[in-house]
């Protein structure tokens, strides 16, 4: 394979560059011509390509977002857009191509490989809903960036002794709720794959102030439910002084912890290996620490399981 083409589609989440990088210098390092495609599938229907070297993917690795742009596009997924994407692959020459992004990204790299184009996908989304990947890009840094917005809430709720609802992203995913909801030590965590009633949320929220505690934090899925009606039920119900955080796009930037950086530079570096080696319509993931290689169909028609163990867990350690 001696001509690829990288792309990032759908949400951003911190750590896309990263991978980018990882995919731009693994391939020229395996002699092969890099193209990076702007705006993702939209990209590939108007011709919006960039040859990428080694330096310009330098100074990257620490930045959010993706230095490639993205898209949602609705055109590619018409005869006439995947046609238009077809011809200008045709005409580039290109022969593989790696998709960043979530699994509406790889709907796209799926139909594209039927056509005769060898794709791999790398999962990048905050909402860590991809199943055969213990973690996707960017989930690592939305986590710690809601419990960094969480322990300054903390200090304000206390003073007030107030409940506090943050409404946090992840579609209709609870992973995200689940995971900063641990961390950071809240009092409820709601989320759609558990079923909950006001009734027993309020309960809690009393039981806990009964026996002296100075705040109330709850953590809600964006998929359980909308701050705003969550926190005037409560309000009616309890009559505490209840406010409302919704943390929206905050969640999506800033700078890739660590961990993001390793995981999409290992994921970036293992998609270049397979694609030199023949290899199509597949997934790189990471499960138990080692990277793991899925078909790209069972990505899709499989669901993530919800972590109960480590819900059940935030439920006793906030009694
Ligand atoms: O999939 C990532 C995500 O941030 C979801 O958590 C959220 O529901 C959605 O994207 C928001 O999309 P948009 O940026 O188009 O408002």
């Amino acid at each position: 394979m001696k001509r690829i083409g990288i792309l990032t589609s759908g949400g951003d989440a911190p750590g896309m560059n990263a991978a980018i990088r990882a995919v731009v210098r693994s391939g020229i390092y395996n002699d092969m011509e890099v193209y990076g495609i702007r705006r993702g599938y939209a990209g590939l229907i108007n011709g919006d390509f960039v040859k990428m070297d080694l330096g310009s993917v330098g100074d990257i690795i620490h930045r959010g977002g993706t230095i490639l742009r993205t898209a949602r596009s609705e055109e590619f997924k018409t005869p006439e857009g995947m046609e238009k994407a077809l011809k200008n692959i045709e005409a580039l020459g290109l022969e593989g191509l790696v998709v960043i992004g979530g699994d509406g990204s790889f709907r796209g790299a799926i139909e594209l490989s039927k056509r005769g184009v060898a794709t791999i996908g790398i999962p990048g989304t905050i909402d860590n809903d991809i199943p055969f990947t213990d973690y996707s890009i960017g989930f690592d840094t939305a986590v710690n960036t809601v419990v960094e917005a969480v322990n300054k809430i903390r200090d304000t709720a206390t003073s007030h002794e107030r409940t506090f609802i943050i409404e946090v992203m992840g579609r209709e995913s609870g992973n995200l709720a689940l995971y900063s909801g641990v961390a950071c030590g809240a009092e409820t965590i709601l989320v759609p794959e558990m079923p909950f009633t006001i009734k027993d949320v309020c309960e809690k929220i009393m039981s806990g102030f009964r026996r002296g505690k100075l705040h109330s934090i709850i953590i809600l899925a964006e998929g359980a439910g909308q701050g705003f009606d969550v926190g005037r039920e409560i309000k009616n119900i309890t009559g505490f002084e209840t406010r409302i955080i919704v943390l929206g796009h905050l969640q999506r930037g800033g700078t890739p912890t660590a961990f993001d950086r390793i995981l999409a530079s290992q994921m970036g570096g293992k998609a270049v290996e397979l694609l030199k080696s023949g290899v199509s319509n597949k997934m790189v993931g990471w499960v138990k620490g080692e990277l793991l290689v899925t078909d790209l169909e069972q990505i899709l028609t499989t669901n993530k399981p919800f972590n109960m163990e480590l819900y059940e867990l935030a439920n006793i350690l906030s009694i």
